[in-house]
């Protein structure tokens, strides 16, 4: 699976960790930064991998701030766009088999690295259950192109 990785400052620490163990596993990863714990702006991270998951050149994306809320509002503003930021394992399973998220949010000042590495996993591994759940799916992409929400 391709899957792209960034991060802002605060979540610099955490992705490093996410990444060497992704690439352990097998999968594809591109980091797309930052390169270091000095301050930036966690929307422009958040929007480099959102475009490349909503263009389609890549699968997932996995983005990294010290809370995980900023880059999940960002990404979530592109089309095609599932973003979470599950709390729980439980959480991230469901966000596969029910919503289909292609983007997982996590926080590095929020969550303990052990149970973000176990939310990756289950994340990367839980398939889509499809059926019922699409036609929801469908119901959010349409809302995609409503200029005004009543
Ligand atoms: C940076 O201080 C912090 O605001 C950012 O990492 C993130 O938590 C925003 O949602």
């Amino acid at each position: 699976m391709k899957v792209v990785i960034a991060s802002d400052h605060a979540g610099y620490n955490l992705k490093s960790r996410i990444i060497e163990h992704l690439r352990g596993g097998g999968d594809e990863v591109t980091d797309l930064g930052t390169d270091s714990t000095e301050s930036v702006d966690y929307p422009q991270y958040a929007m480099e991998a959102a475009r490349a998951v909503s263009s389609g050149q890549a699968d997932r994306g996995i983005l990294v701030c010290g809370t995980g809320l900023g880059m999940c509002i960002t990404a979530n503003k592109f089309p095609g766009i599932r973003a979470v930021g599950p709390g729980s394992s439980g959480q991230a399973e469901m966000s596969r088999r029910h919503n289909d998220a292609n983007v997982l949010c996590l926080g590095e000042r929020t969550m303990d690295a052990g149970l973000a590495l176990e939310i990756v996993d289950v994340w990367m591994e839980t398939p889509f259950d499809g059926g019922r759940h699409s036609r929801r799916l469908d119901q959010i992409t349409d809302l995609e192109s409503v200029r005004e929400l009543e």
